[in-house]
């Protein structure tokens, strides 16, 4: 079987196409034949090493997160799922490995696909939507009819919160590019401004601020502007610096998702419901994929929708 690895860390050129022998199953883990894995930006981050502390040292190291496939093998332990389901989810950040045409999970990060879900739309999921879910609701405790702004409004995570918000019956503000102001209006976005927007235009009006811009974030002043007061601040920007600050008393947390099996079938949920769907901006084939990871990785962030790589 291929998959995508690496045997140093670094920058796109040291990513490889390579033969790869699955790891033995563990009592509670399951093999899953991928069909589709969507690309996030932290596959980039953890294969350059600046997750060192968690991914360690021992090469070749798997590439890729996101997936949706189909279950081949489960382990003795494994009650949950069975041969032949379909399924998405995600491997732990150690093992990784989405990249491929097989992958093995533990069962806990892997839930049953809505048949109404392409494998594709499926794969776009798990991390946006957990980050996404856990960011407006675990961390933000966001109620209906409260009001959320949520900056940079049209990334992966940035989208689905606007989608998962609004389902909660709240009102969703937001900020994208100039471009892309009537993108966002479309999705229910009210009022929208732009990156560079005013603080003190919105001042006051927000029981949570949810900051999707990771390496761009809003500064913490503007955030603390526009929130009503008792409002909060859920940054997924989780840098050293972001969370001694949150370790402060005040309104600002950091999320460091965690992912959950409840959350992940509630975003699976949400999706095979309609409420909450990622736009695809490219499907390539995993043969193909090390130039389109390496074009995306090199123009910044993800352009009108996600980069999805099918074995
Ligand atoms: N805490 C966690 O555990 C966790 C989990 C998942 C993700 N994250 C982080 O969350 C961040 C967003 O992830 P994502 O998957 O949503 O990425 P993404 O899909 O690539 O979206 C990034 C967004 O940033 C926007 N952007 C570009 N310039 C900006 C600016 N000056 N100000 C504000 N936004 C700007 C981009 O807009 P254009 O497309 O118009 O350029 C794009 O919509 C990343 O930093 C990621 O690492 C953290």
């Amino acid at each position: 079987m291929k998959r995508i690895q690496y045997h140093q860390y670094g920058g796109p050129e040291v990513m490889r196409l390579e033969e790869f022998e699955p790891a033995p199953l563990g009592a509670d883990e399951v093999l899953v034949r991928v069909r589709a894995a969507g690309v996030n930006p932290m596959d980039f981050g953890i294969r350059a090493g600046r997750m060192k502390m968690v991914t360690g040292r021992s090469f070749p190291r798997a590439m890729g997160y996101d997936f949706a496939g189909v279950v081949e093998a489960v382990g003795d332990r494994v009650t949950r799922l069975h041969v032949g389901d379909e399924v998405l989810g995600g491997p732990p950040m150690k093992s990784s490995g989405a990249f491929a045409e097989a992958v093995v999970v533990p069962e806990k990060r892997v839930v049953r696909k809505p048949a109404n879900l392409s494998f594709e739309d499926a794969a776009t999921l798990p991390t946006a939507g957990v980050t996404a879910l856990q960011a407006l609701i675990t961390k933000g405790r966001l109620r209906p009819g409260q009001a959320v702004f949520v900056h940079s409004c049209l990334g992966a995570v940035g989208r689905s919160a606007v989608q998962i918000a609004l389902a909660h019956r709240a009102t969703v503000a937001g900020s994208c590019r100039d471009t892309a102001r009537s993108e966002a209006a479309a999705l229910g976005v009210d009022p929208v401004v732009d990156f560079d927007f005013e603080p003190a235009s919105l001042a006051g009006r927000f029981d949570l601020v949810l900051d999707a811009g990771g390496k761009y974030s809003l500064p913490i002043k503007a955030a603390r502007t526009m929130l009503k007061p008792g409002g909060g601040i859920v940054s997924v920007a989780p840098t050293p610096a972001n969370l001694a600050r949150s370790f402060l008393p005040g309104p600002y947390q950091v999320l460091v998702t965690q992912p959950v099996t409840e959350d992940i079938a509630e975003v699976a949920r949400a999706a095979g419901q309609g409420t909450l769907r990622l736009p695809i901006a490219r499907t390539v084939p995993l043969s193909q994929a090390i130039p389109a990871l390496t074009e995306l990785e090199q123009n910044g962030t993800a352009k009108r929708g996600k980069l999805i790589i099918t074995p």
